[in-house]
């Protein structure tokens, strides 16, 4: 057999097998087959006994499932988000989330490994990017490949990212934001920062032990952050009813917070955001930087979701500031669009990688 029999062969085993793109995020791990779009989406969550990294359940507990168990069996398990920060904390704690979320798409009814697009945050490691492309191997992957997040999210965006101009791209996720000009199918400058959607929620946890004394977790941090926050006033102001615990009786109580607090106590990640976006501007070719004038940025991630904050990046940068089509798919809708080009676009990619 030839080098173009072996193509081909590939393409026939590809009948067998679902390839899938995948985004493996610090929040969300979502995966995408093409024809059949999101067929996964998932917390990057696994649960572990305490002071272990054995993960429970025979190595099951991924994913909701671990969110379940989290609920049900408190005190002697523990929830790991193991790319929190954007670096992996626990090799064998990603690789067993990973091949989970694997086995789950393609065990429904293949029989051979797929081919595997995964998006990885741009500050990872050689060596933390060599681990999960062997976790993708040991799961079953017939072959793998690895793109850097921001390219991924402006394929989904539908960004002209092969094309001779540039686009600048801002993922604000969970753990990082990346923000990154791109031309030629390659990234000119990046930068990925770790403030994002979790430093947001923490920012309101503060806000309400310093203003109210009260303790309220990450879940009602967050839906506050979802319900009323805000980077710039869009709309009415409006308020909500928040549960915690009193830090002086250590009892249950209520109070109402409003979205001006909120707004107020989301400044500084947001101003952490938009200064990552300025910097990253500022150190652009004066070409790239020009082209920029008519393209403008493109938001994605669940932080794009943040009400005005396209506004407040609009008035720092003076730049057309657009927000994705469904901005918490389109990582993972860039990585299956990236493997139904992969021939085309691989040569001209340096980051996808044969590690
Ligand atoms: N409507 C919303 N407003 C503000 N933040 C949101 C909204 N929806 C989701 N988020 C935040 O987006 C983050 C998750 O985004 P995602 O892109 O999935 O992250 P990652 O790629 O790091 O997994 C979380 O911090 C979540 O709270
Ligand atoms: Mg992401």
């Amino acid at each position: 057999m030839d080098f173009k029999d072996l193509v081909n062969f590939d393409r026939l085993l590809g009948w067998f097998s679902v390839d899938m793109g995948i985004d493996l995020g610090t929040c969300n791990t979502l995966v995408c087959v093409r024809g059949e779009g999101i067929v996964l989406n998932e917390p990057s969550v696994v649960a572990v006994r305490k002071g272990t990294n054995k993960v429970l359940n025979n190595g099951n507990a991924v994913g909701w499932m671990a969110k379940e168990m989290l609920g049900k069996t408190p005190g002697s398990i523990t929830a790991v988000r193991p790319l929190k920060d954007g670096v992996i904390s626990d090799f064998e704690i990603t690789e067993a989330m990973l091949s989970y979320f694997i086995r789950k798409v393609n065990g429904r009814t293949r029989f051979y490994g797929p081919r595997v697009v995964i998006s990885v945050p741009s500050g990872i490691t050689a060596v933390e990017k060599r681990a999960v492309f062997d976790s993708a191997e040991r799961a079953g992957a017939r072959k793998t490949f690895l793109i850097e997040e921001p390219i991924a999210a402006a394929i989904g965006a539908g960004l002209p990212f092969v094309e001779p101009t540039a686009s600048m791209i801002v993922d604000i996720g969970g753990g990082t934001t990346e923000v990154a000009i791109m031309s030629l199918a390659d990234i000119a400058t990046c930068e990925s920062v770790r403030v994002a959607g979790d430093d947001m929620d923490e920012a309101i946890i503060n806000h309400m032990k310093k203003t109210y004394n009260m303790m309220i977790g990450e879940q009602t941090a967050e839906r506050i952050k979802i319900e009323i926050g805000s980077a710039a006033q869009v709309g009415d102001e409006t308020t909500l009813d928040v549960r915690g615990r009193d830090m002086i009786s250590g009892l249950p109580r209520k109070t109402t917070v409003t979205s001006e607090e909120v707004r107020e106590a989301l400044q500084e990640p947001v101003s952490s955001i938009i200064d990552a976006v300025t910097r990253t501007l500022e150190r652009a070719e004066p070409e790239l930087a020009a082209d920029l004038v008519d393209n403008g940025i493109v938001l994605a991630g669940g932080g794009a979701l943040l009400r005005g904050i396209d506004k407040v990046l609009h008035q720092a940068t003076g730049l057309d500031v657009r927000i994705a089509d469904d901005p918490l798919t389109c990582v993972a809708r860039g990585t299956a669009i990236y493997l139904e080009h992969i021939e085309e676009w691989q040569p001209t990619l340096e980051s996808d990688m044969d590690v």
